[in-house]
């Protein structure tokens, strides 16, 4: 599939990162135009500005001063550069706070917060959207027609949430929009429970450690209109911007699995999906798993925006400066994590940061420049390295990943599992779960689109739904559709459990979705770490962990039975043939080496072939079609070389062929240009 470039008519894979040059107007004439040197000779076509500019263009209320900025477009759009121009909301100037209280956020407990550090204002806070909405409109008259502007980067990692009393109204009027009357929520939050029956929606209040804690519902809601209340604000934020660069893509950076925000439903507002992609590399031989994690965000975050080309928007060059222990990158690293973006989707390799601060929290944080100042650094010749690299691969602009096998990890489900009180009351890990059925095919080399539950299934070929506890309106229905249209669906134990105000499905497990696997699923067993169970498929004998349900076929054939215990005998694996498709339940939690023989043999059987045979352990492997060709990456996380057997094809920089087993040094990441296709 081929997608036309993210900055209109700018056909290249981007590069460069975040930039704070006015950090540094006080030594603007020696800095400046080393910082455009020093980018350009690195390969460095865009930088990021303004992310935390506000203070400084806008001092005083309503007094604005865009000289900086103004130099600094100027200065990008001699060098032949972009600007990944930000919108300032991520750090307010302290004059708001000191004039606006309402601006500043308050926590769950009621206090309100002080001044200090970012991203934490109200978002409901009408002073705080009417000093955005102005000087996002400000921005956008002023750098409309210059050739620098690229993309807007709409504030910085949307995040946290307030309780403020204007907070509280905003839910209440959201409430009341989505379940009409106060006798409806009632009912539907199964309100009778504890005599927590709610005479009026204002009478509700957001969950609070000094008050309603314990009402499922309640947190299931309120999560979902915090994460609304960031999309309503991205919409207020890009309205000026729409109105007056239409031609200009927006974007948010997002931040993978972070829980506060359903990225599926902010994916619909962006033009193109973005993330900041900090991996713990450890330098040793966990690095094969580090890697495979970065896989997982790539590909959802890819899927957040609809499966399109992504763009990294942050990672760093170097150490980072808030991990429990901030390695230095291994050499080869740092190319290792820029060709994996590239290798899932991403259209650009961008840093945090380009060049170190002086002071402030983050100056020890990695940077393309280090306080030294100049080219001579490692990290610098590497950036160097990556830069060539991206300008090499120029080819893959626009192209994309594609998948027959989709993955389903869905905000919703994930909300209302982590509140409910059952089996692993604080060990559900959904999370860990669908990266183990992700790690299993990843490593079997199969593409993997990510998508939650009210994505389409159409164009699937199988369709992977791990612990759909709460069943979002529609999705049952897309699934039987899926099935009886011949899809396959594998769908496993805790599934179907509660609809979408998280009350239970009466009639049995799981839920509306009884038919298509043909069972019934009476009772789940939670077991410790000293604790399993086991059942045999296909000669071979696995452990159960975690958790066991015991099911009932309806019509499902049964394909391996637990082995001990009083469920001895019950199906522990089933299939059932519903329409032209197929119905696998997993009924019990293995470990990964179970979901890799039944992944292998079922795609197998599918016809899927895999991109590369007996990939070693710790590898990363890809592809990438577009109108230029296929190309195929191999990404060797391991501090050990691996052999390969790779497809034929060729190097992309050179025309090297490439065929046959192949030895990929440590950290080596491998592109090739496969033939056919
Ligand atoms: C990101 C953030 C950046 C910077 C970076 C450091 O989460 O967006 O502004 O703080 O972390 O790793
Ligand atoms: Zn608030």
């Amino acid at each position: 599939m081929q997608y036309p470039p993210i900055m209109k008519d700018y056909p290249y894979l981007l590069h460069g990162g975040d930039y704070n040059p006015e950090q540094w107007r006080h030594m603007k004439e020696e800095i400046w135009p080393r910082d455009m040197q020093l980018a350009k000779a690195a390969g460095i076509n865009t930088l990021s500005v303004g992310i935390f500019s506000w203070a400084v263009l806008e001092p005083r209320e309503g007094e604005y001063d865009f000289s900086f900025l103004d130099e600094i477009m100027d200065l990008l759009a001699a060098n032949g550069m972009k600007a990944v121009l930000a919108t300032p909301s991520g750090a307010k100037p302290q004059w708001m706070a000191e004039k606006y209280p309402e601006v500043l956020r308050v926590r769950a407990d009621r206090t309100r917060e002080l001044y200090g550090v970012r991203h934490n204002h109200c978002l409901t806070s009408p002073v705080y959207r009417e000093k955005v909405r102005a000087i996002n409109t400000a921005l956008a008259q002023r750098y409309k027609a210059h050739p620098a502007l690229g993309l807007w980067h709409i504030s910085n990692e949307y995040g946290g949430e307030c309780h403020c009393p204007l907070c509280q109204q905003r839910f209440h009027a959201w409430l009341e929009k989505r379940y009409g009357t106060i006798d409806n929520l009632n009912q539907s939050w199964w309100n009778t429970f504890w005599s927590h029956l709610y005479p009026s929606f204002d009478a509700v209040e957001s969950p609070s450690p000094i008050g309603e804690r314990d009402n499922p519902a309640l947190a299931l809601n309120w999560r979902r209109f915090t994460s609304d209340q960031f999309r309503d604000f991205y919409e207020w934020e890009i309205a000026p911007l729409k109105a007056i660069t239409p031609e200009v893509p927006c974007t948010t950076n997002m931040m993978s699995t972070y829980e506060g925000i359903d990225y599926f439903n902010l994916g619909h507002a962006l033009d193109v999906s973005s993330w900041d992609n900090y991996p713990g590399w450890t330098g040793d031989a966990r690095d094969g798993r580090v890697l495979m994690d970065a896989a997982f965000n790539h590909d959802l975050m890819r899927g957040a925006g609809g499966q399109k080309p992504f763009m990294m928007m942050e990672s760093s060059p170097s150490a980072v400066n808030w991990q429990p222990i901030n390695r230095l990158r291994q050499p080869g690293v740092l190319m290792l994590q820029s060709m994996q973006a590239i290798a899932h989707g991403s259209d650009s390799v961008q840093y945090f940061q380009f060049r170190k601060g002086r002071g402030g929290a983050e100056k020890y944080h990695g940077a393309v420049v280090d306080h030294v100042g100049t080219n001579e650094t490692r990290i610098y010749r590497e950036v160097s390295e990556v830069g060539s690299q991206l300008s090499a691969l120029k080819a893959l602009t626009g192209s994309a990943p594609e998948s027959r096998i989709a993955l389903i990890y869905d905000w919703e489900n994930r909300w209302a599992l982590e509140n409910a009180a059952f089996g692993h009351k604080q060990h559900q890990r959904y999370e860990d779960t669908v990266r183990s059925h992700y790690r299993a095919l990843r490593g079997l080399a199969y593409d993997v689109n990510i998508i939650d539950q009210t994505c389409a299934l159409d164009g699937y070929s199988v369709v992977i739904g791990p612990m759909t506890y709460l069943l979002r309106p529609g999705f049952a229905e897309r699934v039987q559709a899926f099935v009886l249209g011949g899809g396959v669906y594998v769908g496993t134990y805790v599934s179907g459990w509660v609809d979408e105000d998280d009350k239970c499905f009466l009639g049995g497990w799981p839920g509306p979705l009884k038919d298509v696997f043909g069972l019934w699923d009476e009772e789940t067993d939670a077991l410790d770490e000293t604790q399993h169970n086991r059942f045999s498929w296909c000669g071979k004998t696995y452990q159960v962990n975690d958790y066991a349900a015991l099911v009932h076929a309806r019509g499902a054939e049964v394909l391996a039975a637990y082995d001990e215990k009083f469920y001895r005998g019950y199906p522990a694996l089933t299939r059932n043939a519903y329409g032209k498709g197929l119905a696998y339940y997993l009924a019990a939690r293995t470990g990964e080496e179970f979901l890799r023989d039944f992944y292998a043999a079922l795609l197998a059987k599918q016809g899927l072939a895999p991109l590369i045979r007996d990939l070693p352990a710790g590898v990363d492997c890809t592809s990438r079609t577009g109108d230029q060709g296929r190309f195929l990456f191999v990404l060797n996380g391991n501090p050990s070389p691996v052999t390969v057997n790779m497809p034929a094809g060729v190097l992309p920089e050179t025309g090297t062929p490439v065929s046959g087993l192949t030895e990929l040094s440590p950290w080596q990441a491998l592109v090739i240009r496969t033939e056919g296709e």
